[in-house]
C-alpha cells in the first residue's frame, strides 16, 4: 500500500528512490548502497553522495558513459522516480546531488502524525527481541554513582528500543551468589540468633552489617572457616542458609527499589543465582567442543588476541563472574531468544565482555560477524567525578547514598520553586510533582547529555540551571509552548482535524524539517547505542522552536491555525524525547 512505502525514515525514503535511480544509472554496479545523509542547510536538506564512488569503480572502463562524478550525478538526478517527496534536485561540487524536500510533503507528514499518534514515527528496527542488561549493583555492597549511570543509561536505551517496537527484557543482573555470602550469614547467625524472628530488623544497615562482618571475616581464622564452609552449605541449598541469603537479599532490594521508584525505573531482577543450575551444563557444553583448556588448576577459554584467558572455573572448582556470564548468554540466545544482548557497565569491564563475548562466538552461538544477529554490545561508561576532578564522593570520602543524591536534587528544584513564588500558587502536590520532574530529569539528562565513554562532572548548580543545554531549561521551554497553546484558547484537537498545516515562513520550515527528523535521531541513537545523540536532537528542537517563535508571530496573526499546530507538533515530539529519556514533562512552569 502507499503507506507502506511512506513509512520508515526520510533517510530511508530517500534511499529507496536513489536506489532506484542508482540500478537504471549504472547497472553494472548494482551492490552500490545509495548514500544519503542531511547536509547543512545552504545545500539543501540532504544529499546522495554516490557520484565520487561510483567514478572511481567505473572511470577505467571503456565506453562508461560517463566524463566523470558530476555527469554520473546528473543522470542519477535525472532517473529518479516521479515522487512527490522531493521538491527539487541540484548538482554541486565534485557531483554531490542536493536534495530539497517538499515543504507541503513535509507539512502533510507533521499534520498525519499530530492525527495518528507519534508511534507512525518509530523507526523500525531487524529485531524483535533484546536483552538490556542494565542497573545490576551487588547485595549487601554499596550501590553506587557507577551503578546509578548504568541504570539511567540502560534505561533509556530500553525504552528506546521498546518505542521501536522491540520486545525488551529489562534485566538486573544483581550480584547475589558472591563467596561474601557465606561471612555475612555466618555473622547473621553468630550476632543474631533471633534473626529469622526479627524478619530483617536485626540487621539494620546492611553496610554497616557487611563493614562488621568483612572485619570478623579479616580478624578470626576460625570465623573464616566457618564463613566458607557457610558458602558450601547456602550453595548446596541447606534450607536455613538459604533463608538467611534471602532475607539479607530482600533488605538490599528494598534499598534498591528506592532508588529505581525515585527514578521511575522498571527492572526485573534475574541475578546471578538465576542463572547457577545452567553453570554446570554450560561448561560441559563449551567443553565438549574442545574449547575448556587446564590451565594452572583451573578451567579456561583461550580468546585469540586477548593476553589473558577466561576463567571458567577457579582452580578451587568454584564458578566466578565469567562462568555465570557465559550461563546468562547462553541462557539468553538459547532460552529467551534474544536477538540483542546490551550490557551496560563501566568501561572498566569492556575486556571482560569483550572475551564473553568471543567465546559465545567461538561456541556458535553468535555468529563471528558483528554486522549479523543475534549479536551482543557492551555499552561502556565513564567515571562520574566531583568537583575536585576526582572521583565521586561526598564529605569524608565517605561513599554517596544515591538515594540521598537524588533526594537533594529534588530538594534543591523544590527551593527555586518555592523561591519563584510557586507554593502559593500550586497545591503542595503540584510543588512535589514538579519538584520531582525538574530534580529527578536534571540528573538523568546532566548524564545522558555527554557521549557516555567520557567522564562527567557531577555539579549540582550546574545541572539545575534554567539556562543552557539542562532539562530545566528544556522542561521549561515544553512547557511555555504548552502555555502558548492553552492561552490561544482554541481546541487543538479540533484543530488537528479542521486545520491545515502550513510551513511557508524559513523557520518555520527549519523547524518542521526537524521534527521529521526525529524518527531517523531515535534510529541512529538505538543503532549505535547513544543517548547523547537523542539529547542533541531534544536541544536542537527547542532552539529551532525558540528561532521560530521570536519571528513568527502565533497568537493573533493569519497564520494562527497553522502555527499552533507546529506549536502542538514541537510540544509533542519534545514530549516524546522526555519520555525516552526517562524525563516528566511538566505542563505549568
Ligand atoms: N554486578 C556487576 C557490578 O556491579 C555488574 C553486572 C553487569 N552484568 C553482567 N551480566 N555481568 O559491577
Amino acid at each position: 500500500t502507499n503507506d507502506e512505502e511512506n513509512a520508515g525514515t526520510v533517510k530511508k525514503q530517500l534511499s529507496k528512490l536513489f536506489e532506484q535511480s542508482l540500478r537504471i544509472t549504472v547497472p553494472s554496479e548494482s551492490d552500490v548502497e545509495p548514500l544519503i545523509a542531511a547536509c547543512a542547510p545552504k545545500f539543501g536538506d540532504y544529499q546522495c553522495n554516490n557520484a565520487m564512488g561510483l567514478w572511481s569503480r567505473i572511470k577505467n572502463k571503456k565506453d562508461n558513459g560517463f566524463k566523470g562524478p558530476p555527469s554520473i550525478g546528473k543522470v542519477i538526478m535525472e532517473n529518479l522516480p516521479p515522487t512527490e517527496m522531493i521538491e527539487k534536485c541540484t548538482l554541486a561540487g565534485p557531483g554531490f546531488v542536493n536534495i530539497k524536500l517538499s515543504t507541503s510533503w513535509i507539512a502533510k507528514n507533521i499534520q498525519k502524525m499530530l492525527i495518528i499518534g507519534i508511534e507512525t514515527w518509530a523507526p523500525r528496527l531487524p529485531i524483535k527481541r533484546a536483552v538490556v542488561d542494565f542497573s545490576s549493583p551487588n547485595i549487601a555492597k554499596e550501590m553506587h554513582v557507577g551503578h546509578l549511570r548504568s541504570t539511567i543509561i540502560g534505561d533509556t536505551l530500553a525504552r528506546m528500543l521498546e518505542f521501536s517496537n522491540v520486545d525488551v527484557l529489562r534485566r538486573n543482573h544483581v550480584g547475589d551468589w558472591g563467596t561474601q555470602f557465606g561471612m555475612l550469614i555466618e555473622f547473621l547467625f553468630e550476632k543474631f540468633p533471633n534473626w529469622e524472628d526479627a524478619s530483617g530488623q536485626a540487621i539494620g544497615d546492611l553496610q554497616e552489617f557487611y563493614k562488621a562482618s568483612k572485619k570478623r571475616f579479616d580478624e578470626d581464622p576460625a570465623f573464616k572457616g566457618r564463613a566458607q564452609q557457610a558458602v558450601v552449605r547456602l550453595q548446596g541449598g541447606e534450607t536455613s542458609y538459604r533463608r538467611a541469603w534471602a532475607q539479607i537479599c530482600e533488605i538490599s532490594r528494598n534499598e534498591f527499589n528506592n532508588v529505581y521508584q525515585r527514578l521511575g525505573v522498571q527492572l526485573e531482577e534475574k541475578g546471578e543465582s538465576f542463572y547457577n543450575p545452567y553453570i554446570p551444563g554450560v561448561i560441559e557444553q563449551l567443553s565438549n567442543q574442545g574449547l575448556v583448556e587446564e590451565s594452572q588448576g583451573a578451567r579456561v577459554i583461550h580468546i585469540e588476541g586477548v593476553n589473558i584467558p577466561l576463567i571458567v572455573v577457579k582452580s578451587d572448582g568454584g564458578y566466578n563472574y565469567a562462568s555465570t556470564d557465559m550461563a546468562a548468554i547462553w541462557y539468553r540466545l538459547n532460552e529467551e531468544k534474544a536477538e540483542w544482548i546490551i550490557y551496560v557497565t563501566d568501561v572498566g569491564q569492556q575486556q571482560h565482555f569483550e572475551m564473553v563475548f568471543s567465546a559465545a562466538k567461538l561456541a556458535g552461538w553468535l555468529p563471528a560477524n558483528d554486522n549479523m544477529y543475534p549479536k551482543a554490545s557492551h555499552v561502556g561508561f565513564g567515571l562520574v567525578l566531583g568537583e575536585d576532578g576526582k572521583r565521586f564522593r561526598t564529605r569524608n570520602t565517605e561513599v554517596v547514598r544515591l538515594v540521598d543524591l537524588l533526594d537533594e536534587a529534588k530538594n534543591r528544584s523544590k527551593s527555586v520553586l518555592i523561591e519563584r513564588g510557586k507554593a502559593a500558587e500550586w497545591t503542595e502536590q503540584e510543588l512535589e510533582h514538579t519538584a520531582e520532574a525538574v530534580g529527578y530529569g536534571a540528573v538523568k539528562y546532566a548524564d545522558l547529555k555527554n557521549n557516555r565513554l567520557t567522564n562527567y562532572t557531577f555539579n549540582f548548580d550546574q545541572m539545575l540551571n534554567d539556562k543552557g543545554n539542562t532539562a530545566v531549561y528544556l522542561l521549561y521551554a515544553h512547557a511555555r509552548i504548552c502555555s502558548i497553546i492553552r492561552k490561544s484558547g482554541k481546541d487543538i484537537d479540533e484543530l488537528k482535524k479542521t486545520g491545515v498545516l502550513a510551513l511557508d515562513h524559513d523557520d518555520e520550515r527549519g523547524l518542521g524539517l526537524h521534527l521529521l527528523q526525529f524518527s531517523e535521531v531515535v534510529e541512529e541513537a538505538c543503532t549505535n547505542l547513544l543517548p547523547n545523540v537523542l539529547c542533541e536532537y531534544l536541544y536542537n528542537l527547542s532552539e529551532n522552536f525558540t528561532k521560530f517563535y521570536s519571528n513568527c508571530q502565533v497568537v493573533g496573526s493569519a497564520e494562527e491555525t497553522s502555527r499552533l499546530l507546529l506549536c502542538e507538533a514541537t510540544a509533542v515530539v519534545m514530549r516524546k524525547c522526555f519520555h525516552l529519556l526517562g524525563i516528566t514533562p511538566v505542563y505549568k512552569i
